[in-house]
């Protein structure tokens, strides 16, 4: 058992591989949070925090002459309002006598192994996994307020989960105006903050500053996890890096407004507090009610970013991420958006699909375009019958005709939006998120569907299951192009308009609960106008989104390097795309694009009737490269390789297997310099005692490096020693021309 608790110190200790996370419940039943770092063998922690009278720091009545006993400065398992913490709570209600007022105590515990399931939410999933459950039971008599804390802990992943359940036992309504997924305060240190913002067309940007006494608030109030501000956060030591030091993760399973607080009190202790965001919620619970927030996991290492990167990786992948699809080998695909945009028929789309076949793609994706009056992004979301002017021959044809050539077929759908112009809206305007009084702001030139309706649901599942019974469809891209606005549901009443939100993400994951249940086979890559619902709540469903709108192979870079701190290469949705490209105009080799695209799922966004043999020819190789290495760049370990002061001239990144008997290693020089330095790279993970040897390498250059001795063919075959290539580096000779890229693949001798 991985949950221990001692009756005498009334600790708990939730012990993973390598670390440790204690609970401690105080003489007054406070419950404390006492520890969470790496193993210390059950010695009770809580003698870290001192006991001080502060000013000003008031003292629970029972304690009130006892003035070292605060809640404002006692760690805290979970925060609440107006009872004498006032560092950012976990949890506020509004109660029937209008009272703000919430204090938790300890009322009892539950351990047993297992886990159990969130209904109608994503979550860690046990699979054959070793999990073991703790439930904490607090209340608050006063309020008739039972809060539940769940912790699951994953021993083997060095992962706890945590969420909570609020449970109204009083005889009147009152309101939860927040309830976060997990609380934590972090005593003793001095820590760093990472997070990731960004922006549509370039998501999840690392930004590092040291925490202060000023409250960070990483959050999102556009109704989805957002392009701007992803649900995960890292604390660090001021000096930790990519391979030393101690790190905490923090990643919510969520994908609608959600907020990572972190707070340094009077104290020096800092606190994090994750969850839904409390900007537009406010949730009625009934007498008997209960309320279920998010999932959220939390990590900790003291070997680095990397190696909390790899916790996170494989617990998305393993855990997370839909189970059907983690062995097969998932198809590289031609997606025609970058290739027509609404400009097709079927004639152009299967003229396409036999271009693409013979390039050796294995799926065509029919993107946006194909359904209602869908000519343009105008008109016709909502639609989902086949547009008959574009599609004479109907979807059945199209994807016969595909699967002829031994492809797949994938098809797009943005199941949650309405355009004004659309039969769905001039029926039903009601079933848009509106004001009734007020113009709706208008996103895209469109409406989002009131998902917290279960007719609107069940008129989505409806017509998405007849297209998929239609036709041969094998993927589902499942887009999402717009933030939320005027937030108001016609299905509710006024005092439970503050729910719609959050009842809008449950509306999401209930249909895309339902479409997986009834067709198990097609898998949904998801998407929101690239990475704005780039969350482990969706990766729930599917097992891959689309990364980013940029598929510029240069910007991709920092991209995908941003999205690898917390995500699998196996969730990054990554295509090669033409050059010039679309979004910034930047030309870059073929080979270069497609480099980059391998740190990803892979595939391809172009017109491939536009191909030259020569670059057919090249695009088989890459895909034959690609398949592969599959397994290694889809379940290895992933290394992030160049730091910042390389990244002036280079960025590197590899993969190593988990018997460490391959590895890949990719470089792309971005800054072409002329006289230039040799490339170092210095690679992770290896058998420092065995041999490697070079036994494939692609490259953008024809000859690789343009020197002699560089030579590609005289590349292939080097071989050195685990321990050399870790310590003194691989040495790659200067490469010139544009943006030139090399791949390099080892093997353990
Ligand atoms: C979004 C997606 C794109 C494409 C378009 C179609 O922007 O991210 O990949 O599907 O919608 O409208």
């Amino acid at each position: 058992m991985s949950i221990v608790f001692d009756e005498k110190s009334k600790v708990f200790c939730l012990v993973t591989r390598n670390t440790e996370y204690q609970i401690k419940i105080n003489e007054i039943g406070i419950v404390l949070h006492t520890y969470y770092g790496k193993r210390v063998g059950g010695y009770d922690m809580s003698y870290l925090y001192r006991k001080m009278d502060r000013g000003f720091s008031g003292n629970p009545y029972e304690c009130r002459n006892k003035r070292g006993m605060s809640s404002d400065t006692l760690p805290q398992e979970y925060s609440t309002d107006g009872a004498g913490d006032y560092r950012v709570s976990a949890l506020s209600v509004r109660l029937s006598n209008g009272s703000g007022t919430c204090d938790l105590r300890y009322r009892g515990h539950d351990i047993f192994s297992g886990r159990e399931e969130l209904k109608g939410l994503p979550y860690v999933r046990a699979e054959e996994d070793k999990v073991d459950t703790l439930r904490l039971y607090l209340e608050d008599k006063t309020a008739g307020l039972l809060v539940t804390l769940s912790y699951q802990v994953f021993e083997e992943k060095d992962i706890i989960s945590r969420y909570t359940v609020i449970k109204n036992e009083s005889e009147e309504a009152l309101f939860i105006d927040k309830a976060a997924s997990a609380c934590m305060d972090i005593v003793g240190k001095e820590l760093d903050l990472i997070s990731f913002h960004g922006r549509h067309a370039f998501e999840r940007q690392p930004e590092r500053r040291r925490v202060g006494h000023e409250i960070s608030r990483i959050s999102s109030k556009r109704g989805t996890s957002s392009h701007h501000n992803n649900p995960f956060v890292i604390l660090c030591d001021r000096d930790t890096g990519e391979w030393h030091g101690d790190s905490y993760g923090v990643m919510l399973i969520y994908s609608g407004e959600h907020a990572q607080e972190i707070e340094k009190d009077q104290a020096g202790s800092i606190r994090v507090v994750s969850g839904i965001a409390d900007d537009h919620f406010r949730w009625k619970l009934t007498p008997g009610e209960e309320f279920v927030t998010p999932e959220a996991m939390l990590a900790f290492t003291d070997k680095g970013l990397s190696e909390l990167s790899c916790l996170f990786h494989r617990i998305i992948r393993e855990n997370i991420c839909p189970e059907q699809f983690r062995s097969i080998k998932r198809p590289v695909l031609m997606n025609n958006w970058e290739g027509t945009y609404f400009d097709f028929d079927d004639e152009k789309i299967m003229d396409i699909a036999d271009s693409a076949a013979e390039a050796g793609c294995e799926m065509l994706v029919l993107d946006d375009g194909w359904f209602g009056e869908r000519n343009d992004d105008h008109a016709g979301l909502g639609d989902w019958v086949v547009n008959k002017n574009k599609l004479r021959s109907g979807l059945a044809r199209i994807a016969d005709h595909v699967e002829s050539l031994g492809m797949k077929f994938g098809l797009w759908f943005e199941p949650e939006m309405v355009n004004e112009d659309s039969d769905l809206y001039r029926t039903h305007p009601e079933w848009a998120l509106t004001d009734p009084d007020r113009k709706p702001v208008m996103g895209r030139d469109q409406l989002v569907l009131d998902m917290s309706r279960p007719e609107v649901v069940d008129y989505l599942y409806e017509s998405i299951s007849a297209i998929l019974q239609s036709a041969k469809i094998s993927y589902v891209k499942w887009d999402f192009n717009r933030s939320l606005a005027n937030v108001f549901s016609r299905g509710v009443p006024s005092d439970r308009q503050g729910e719609v939100s959050h009842r809008f993400v449950l509306g999401s994951y209930d249909l895309m609960e339902r479409l997986r249940e009834s067709f198990p086979d097609v898998m949904i890559e998801g998407c929101s106008g690239g990475g704005g619902r780039f969350d482990a709540g969706i990766m729930f469903y599917s097992p891959q989104i689309w990364c980013s709108d940029n598929t510029e192979a240069i910007n991709r870079l920092r991209i995908q390097k941003g999205t690898s701190y917390a995500y699998p290469v196996s969730t990054i949705g990554s295509h090669v795309s033409a050059s010039p490209n679309h979004q910034t105009g930047r030309e870059v080799p073929l080979m270069t694009r497609a480099i980059i695209a391998m740190a990803g799922t892979f595939g391809y966004e172009l017109d491939p009737r536009q191909l030259s043999e020569d670059d057919k020819a090249m695009i088989r190789e890459q895909i034959k490269t690609f398949n592969r290495f599959y397994d290694l760049i889809q379940r290895g370990r992933y290394l992030r390789l160049s730091d910042d002061l390389d990244e002036e001239y280079f960025t590197s990144w590899g993969f190593v297997s988990e018997d460490r008997s391959e590895a890949l290693v990719s470089l792309v020089v971005t800054d072409v310099r002329a006289n230039p330095e040799v490339m170092y790279v210095k690679m992770r993970g290896l058998d420092p005692d065995a041999l490697y040897e070079v036994d494939n390498v692609l490259s953008s250059c024809e000859r690789v490096p343009e020197n002699e001795a560089g030579a590609r063919e005289n590349i292939v075959g080097q071989t050195y020693s685990g321990a050399a290539l870790m310590n003194g580096g691989y040495a790659i000779d200067p490469m010139f021309g544009c943006y030139p890229s090399i791949q390099v693949h080892f093997v353990k001798k």
